[in-house]
């Protein structure tokens, strides 16, 4: 992890909020090539759920939302963490992480193991974030930042029965930021308090619930596969009944084997009809799906696969990270997927004469309007692959004297570091063909 956390600093992924005052706890920043990785991730998920389906639509709704919101969700009452506070080290500790917590002193002990060690009993401490909606804070109405975009879909269920002309089973799909005060944030962007997640309600028939429960975890794992995860660093783990969610009837996690073990990516929980009951409860409204031809009314049971589009980067970025040889010089590059690559194409003039910047500027600016590219003049020619191969930039097109004669360039591969000469008007069209391809990870066979 800690390599990851170097090269998303050097190279400029991923930086810890207001560094120069210090830093915010768990809070971080992302720069250029980490916006440019989370948009393609986030892209790839609106792809697979509204693109390649017809049953899903979309939604953006606000953060704050009115406060009966999270009453009726449960979340003002039941989204709490037990804490234990010790008097003598003033530190607090997640009362169920007690045994794997270390306590204030140095050299650091388990929260409790000493005779002076003075911890309270456990206290509920509730993860959402609080403001007040209006200019006096005395007066104004206490809201909440969303501590899940769920909520948002739920209570828009109404207008999208009115207007989507879809019937279950349907979905709806959003992607925006959650806060969370969590406790013990920590290992980078994983679990920050500030993130972004990928959720879609999808709304079923009864008892066609448990059909669709299977299906999203089988899409649901495929989606990280055919994104070059590997495989044998993925795997689903259904909860315990102990650990399920006050909503949910049954919840498996897609995990990942991170650096820190296998943990959380992403989870796929059978909801029931437990919010759109609870929302129709404390609203008034009616919150149930009427076949006009039938005239059956249900509340459908809900299918919903919940995803961190900060934890899904991270995952990419890990499962890509490699370090090898060339010759005899080591290079760190990172094997991402090339629709996920922040960049897909360098473009690179061999030396910094002869007019080849003139040419690789004007196929730089051709590549630019159909595909994320770079220009890169400065340096040894050596180096400026380097540089992008630490940004996981799949293809470096190089201009040499050659060019300026039969108008050819050399594609140089990431992976293999295979390099052919393909002609500059067919050249467009022969990266996106291999933008498209299936890839799976070198790492895969060990290369
Ligand atoms: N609506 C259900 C829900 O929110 P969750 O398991 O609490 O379920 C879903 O969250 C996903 O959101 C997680 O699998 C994870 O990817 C992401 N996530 C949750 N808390 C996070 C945090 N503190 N930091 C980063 N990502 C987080």
């Amino acid at each position: 992890m800690d390599k990851i956390v170097s090269l998303c600093k050097r190279r400029g992924f991923v930086f810890p909020s207001s560094e120069i005052y210090g830093g915010l706890g768990s809070t971080y920043d992302y720069g250029h090539y980490g916006v440019l990785l989370k948009q393609n991730v986030k892209a790839e998920w609106w792809r697979a759920m509204l693109q390649e389906r017809d049953d899903i639509v979309a939604l953006d709704a606000a953060i704050l939302m009115h406060p009966r919101t999270w009453e009726a969700s449960g979340h003002l009452a039941g989204f709490t963490d037990p804490l234990v506070d010790c008097r003598t080290c003033k530190q607090r500790f997640r009362a169920d992480h007690i045994e794997t917590s270390a306590c204030g002193r140095k050299p650091s002990k388990r929260p409790g193991e000493t005779p002076d060690c003075d911890l309270t009993d456990p206290r509920d401490f509730n993860l959402m974030f609080q403001t007040t909606l209006g200019p006096v804070k005395e007066s104004g109405a206490t809201v909440y930042l969303r501590p899940e975009t769920a909520q948002g879909i739920f209570v828009n269920f109404k207008n999208y029965l009115q207007f989507s002309r879809k019937k279950p089973p349907f979905g709806i799909a959003q992607i925006g930021k959650s806060f969370r005060n969590e406790i013990t944030p920590g290992n980078f962007v994983f679990r920050t308090r500030e993130f972004e997640q990928m959720e879609m309600e999808y709304f079923v028939p009864p008892d066609e619930a448990p059909k669709w429960f299977e299906h999203w975890l089988e899409q649901r794992i495929n989606w990280y596969t055919e994104l070059g995860l590997r495989p044998d660093h993925l795997r689903l783990r259904a909860h315990a009944p102990d650990e399920l969610s006050h909503y949910s009837s049954a919840t498996s996690d897609v995990e990942y084997l991170f650096p820190i073990g296998w943990s959380e990516l992403e989870g796929i929980a059978n909801r029931g009809n437990f919010d759109l009951t609870r929302h129709a409860e404390f609203s008034g409204q009616k919150l149930e799906y009427v076949d006009t031809a039938s005239g059956e009314r249900y509340v459908p049971h809900v299918i919903e696969p919940a995803a961190g589009a900060d934890r899904a980067a991270l995952a990419f970025l890990v499962d890509a990270y490699d370090e090898d040889e060339i010759g005899d010089e080591a290079r760190t590059v990172l094997r991402l997927h090339p629709r996920l690559a922040p960049v897909k194409v360098a473009v690179l003039p061999l030396v910094k004469k002869d007019g080849q910047p003139e040419v690789a500027a004007q196929i730089h600016r051709e590549l630019r309007g159909r595909m994320s590219a770079e220009y890169d003049e400065g340096g040894a020619i050596g180096r400026r692959y380097r540089r992008q191969d630490e940004i996981g930039t799949p293809f470096g097109v190089t201009v040499d004297h050659q060019t300026l004669e039969d108008h050819t360039v050399t594609v140089r591969e990431r992976d293999s570091l295979v390099q052919e000469r393909v002609p500059v008007t067919e050249l467009a069209d022969e990266l996106e063909r291999r933008l498209r391809a299936p890839w799976s990870s070198p790492k895969l066979a060990g290369v």
